[in-house]
């Protein structure tokens, strides 16, 4: 066994891949998904704060899965708090949006049914797919031909998978369209939010609130340890739905509950996303910052309108050089190496932020293109 394990690392050794966890304190963050800064906000952790020092008798941990000991009123009320906040007509919280991901392609698709799946969706929903004994096809990325040469060959109930801003690339799927096929075919479809919370929309409640569609879109999913800066996730959909994955989908089933204490942190969050309008409107100042000043510094850039941006520097030598001489300057950016991306498109992605100011973008996008 030693064996086989120390080949695999040496694979990833040679193709200059290998992962490890590093320890950055003190950089300028250009790489945490706390896209409004409320992981780091002071008034939030007061009100949270405050919230549970008022209710001391809470059971730090939620002591058995919600079908067992782990189920309460507060996890149920905001259920309902949030399912309205996105406007849905139910939701169902889970411990992390993979969690999600995974447990609902996993349950939902039967065998005879058909998964399409954006090619570059996120490994929870990849792995979810593969849990399915449902036929699955890959369409090309944010190509509607490819999407409807799939669904033409496609049999029984019929899913298609998209994200609303996609985690590598930061670009939004072309949700309108998509959903004409997903009618067209009588499919339905599933959107995965996790980048779009807190960002897209003018009151951050993501791509499909934005467009007015959370009546024509089969499941949502919204995860809280991005822009809501927590942890967990929640599935928004039909009260069918939520009664379907009550007792079929086994991420959900099979685990201990989230505690009391992350509940309230997504509950004062959400609250903090209704109320305050500034961080969402200087993320956006901060992304059009950076379309401008990478077109002027960098020229060669597809920026996007989301908080993710990425500079693509082919090699994973390179790259990984050019974030390690970054991080020594004091920009905290990471590379991100195939596999984990194609080769050839090896980059650095940056995550803007509210708190971000316009000097460090325009610092980091100098930095940057003089290292290139
Ligand atoms: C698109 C997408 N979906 C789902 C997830 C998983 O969410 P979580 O980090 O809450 O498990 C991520 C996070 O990396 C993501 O980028």
């Amino acid at each position: 066994m030693a064996e086989f394990l120390s080949n695999k690392i040496n694979q990833r050794i040679q193709s200059d891949s290998l992962r490890s966890l590093k320890k950055l304190s003190g950089l300028i963050d250009f790489s945490s998904n706390d896209y409004l800064g409320f992981a780091r906000s002071i008034s939030l952790k007061k009100n949270i704060n405050h919230f549970i020092s008022q209710n001391e008798d809470y059971s730090i941990g939620a002591t058995g899965s919600r079908l067992l000991s782990g189920n309460n009123a507060f996890v149920e009320d905001l259920e309902i708090e949030l399912a309205k906040f996105y406007q849905a007509e139910a939701g169902l919280i889970f411990n992390s949006g993979y969690d999600a991901n995974v447990g609902l392609l996993s349950c939902i698709a039967q065998r005879g049914d058909t998964v399409i799946t954006d090619e570059l969706i996120h490994a929870s929903l990849i792995d979810g797919a593969r849990l399915s004994n449902a036929n699955k096809y890959i369409f090309k990325h944010n190509d509607l031909e490819s999407l409807e040469e799939k669904l033409r060959n496609s049999k029984g109930n019929i899913f298609i998978i998209t994200e609303s801003v996609f985690s590598m690339d930061g670009d939004q799927t072309p949700l309108i369209e998509i959903l004409n096929l997903t009618k067209k075919y009588n499919a339905h479809l599933i959107v995965d939010e996790a980048h779009a919370t807190g960002v897209v929309g003018e009151t951050g409640k993501g791509l499909v609130n934005q467009l007015n569609l959370e009546k024509e879109i089969f499941a949502r999913v919204h995860t809280f340890g991005k822009a809501i800066g927590c942890h967990g996730g929640i599935i928004l959909g039909s009260e069918q739905l939520k009664t379907f994955l009550i007792n079929f989908c086994r991420s959900f089933i099979y685990t201990t509950a989230l505690p009391y204490h992350s509940l309230v942190c997504v509950k004062f969050a959400h609250q903090e996303l209704e109320n305050d309008k500034i961080s969402l409107s200087k993320l956006k100042n901060n992304i059009n910052c950076f379309k401008l000043k990478s077109f002027e510094i960098l020229k060669e850039i597809d920026s996007t309108d989301s908080a993710i941006q990425s500079i693509i520097i082919p090699g994973n030598k390179k790259c990984k050089s050019i974030s390690l001489k970054m991080q020594e300057l004091g920009f905290d950016v990471r590379a991100i190496l195939s596999p984990t991306v194609p080769e050839g498109k090896e980059r650095i992605r940056v995550c803007l932020h509210s708190f971000n100011s316009e000097l460090e973008i325009e610092n980091l996008l100098k930095n940057i293109s003089k290292l290139i």
